[in-house]
Formats: structure tokens, C-alpha cells, sequence
């Protein structure tokens, strides 16, 4: 049978950021797939738990189980053994679940650093998707600091701590929009001439921010973010890196 599967974009750790359309959507369907633990901190567990309990929702909540990475296997590999697998627990999930449409919650929007489309269109048979957007971690850090996202006419390059390390610089970039770095890899660049505007924990009551130009502040946010990290046990941190004077 093919089944509707809802996914729907939650933002990043405030329970305000879910739009109107994604809590009438966790209304409307009949059941709820959630992680059971993994890759879930407790804190996003209960940010999520609190979601579906203020939407009002009755659908059936129905817990699903991460695989554990296969560390055996190239990377690329492990990814996509690693998506089948959890393709497959939905799958077993859905199948417990009450009639109607299954719903996901997304941190952040389904469309950014997400692999959930990619497992949704791995269900066989194929489901029928609907996404409901949400606030990405980006959009959290622009609105946070009061900066656009843009310069006049520029262009914003979005990437991960690990591509800016093995890269350097992107080639006449102006703005560059840094997610899943683990380890500040802005330390990895010149900062002569650059800003960063950083934010970790967006959306949340523990957020924090700081903004400066990158020779100074760089060393600031390595300290912050151990404080930080230790105080809570993990963090999620975002950052814009933009060319000076534009
Ligand atoms: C797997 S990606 C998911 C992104 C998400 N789909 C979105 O739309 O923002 C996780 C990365 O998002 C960023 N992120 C997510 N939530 C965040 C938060 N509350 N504060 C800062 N960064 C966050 C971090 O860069 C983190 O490494």
C-alpha cells in the first residue's frame, strides 16, 4: 500500500518556529514516526516530544530504532547502506502504525543537509511525499544577528567544516555560510579581511552568538564553543564568514 509520508520541517529548537501548516500537519496525520535514540541528544528529544504534545496532535506515535553506522564499510558506502537500513525500519514502523498519513519531524528544513527525502524515496513502494518547510539553522543566525543573508546582488555559498578545510577559501567568494563543522575550521583560512557572524544552540533559550572580524574574534569562538559544549553536552553551531567592506 502506498502510504502518505509528511515531512515536516520543525526549525531549529524553538518550539515557535514550526509553521502554522506543520502543526495542522502533525494534526492531520495518523501517525508520528520518531527515533528512538542515536543520533537524538536528549535535549532534541524532548524539543520534538514537546512539538507533538503542544500541536495538539492525536496520531498514533509510533518510535523506529538508528542503526549503528557500519565503520567497515568507505564512506560513500556507508551512507547508503546506512539510509537502506533506516528505509527499512521505517518501514517495518509504517507498517505498525494506524491507517492514514505517517508523519516526520525534520530539524530545521527538510531541504538543507537532510538525508530524509533520500531515505523517503528509497520506501517501496514508493510513498507519496510532502514537504512541509521550516526555519533552517541559517535562516536562525541571519534573523538572530539582524543580517541579511546576502549582500546586494551576491551570491552566498553554503558549506560544511570539512569541505572550507580541504578548500581553503572558496575562489572570489563573498559570502560563505559554514554548517557541520566539528571543529572550527575557519582557523583553517587567512582572516585578514574576513567577518564571521557565529551562532550555536539558535532558536534556544542557551543561544549564543558572536560576531566580529575573524583575526579577532576567531580565538574567542574556540574557547566559547568548549565552554559551551561541555556545559551542554553537545552543541550544534552554524556561521557566516563574509569579505570585509561589502
Ligand atoms: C544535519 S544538519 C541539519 C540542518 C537542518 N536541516 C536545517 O535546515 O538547518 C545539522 C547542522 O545544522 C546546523 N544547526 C542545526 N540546528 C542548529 C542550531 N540550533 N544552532 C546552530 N546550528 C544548528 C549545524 O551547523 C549542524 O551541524
Amino acid at each position: 500500500v502506498t502510504r502518505d509520508i509528511w515531512l515536516v520541517g520543525i526549525g531549529t529548537g524553538s518550539l515557535a518556529h514550526i509553521t502554522q501548516e506543520g502543526l495542522d500537519a502533525l494534526r492531520r496525520a495518523a501517525a508520528i514516526l520518531v527515533p528512538q535514540k542515536g543520533e537524538d541528544k536528549d535535549e532534541l528529544a524532548e524539543i520534538r516530544r514537546r512539538i507533538i504534545a503542544e500541536s495538539g496532535s492525536n496520531a498514533d506515535v509510533v518510535p523506529f530504532d538508528y542503526p549503528v553506522r557500519n565503520e567497515t564499510l568507505p564512506d560513500l558506502d556507508r551512507v547508503e547502506h546506512w539510509h537502506d537500513e533506516i528505509a527499512g525500519l521505517w518501514k517495518g514502523a509504517i507498517g505498525q502504525a494506524a491507517p492514514g498519513p505517517v508523519a516526520l519531524l525534520v530539524w530545521g528544513d527538510p531541504g538543507l543537509y537532510d538525508s530524509t527525502l533520500r531515505i523517503a524515496s528509497r520506501l517501496v513502494p514508493r510513498a507519496q511525499i510532502r514537504v512541509v518547510p521550516g526555519i533552517t539553522a541559517l535562516q536562525a543566525l541571519t534573523a538572530a544577528h539582524a543580517i541579511p543573508l546576502s549582500t546586494v546582488n551576491g551570491e552566498v555559498l553554503v558549506t560544511t567544516g570539512r569541505r572550507l578545510r580541504d578548500r581553503g577559501w572558496p575562489k572570489d567568494a563573498i559570502t560563505v555560510a559554514v554548517m557541520l563543522d566539528g571543529q572550527c575550521s575557519f582557523q583553517s583560512l587567512d582572516p585578514d579581511g574576513l567577518r564571521i557572524w557565529w551562532g550555536a544552540y539558535l532558536g534556544m533559550a542557551h543561544q549564543v552568538l558572536v560576531e566580529g572580524r575573524l583575526a579577532e574574534v576567531g580565538p574567542q569562538i574556540v574557547t566559547l564553543r568548549q565552554e559551551v559544549r561541555a556545559q551542554h553536552g553537545w552543541i550544534m553551531d552554524t556561521y557566516l564568514l563574509r569579505k570585509n567592506n561589502v
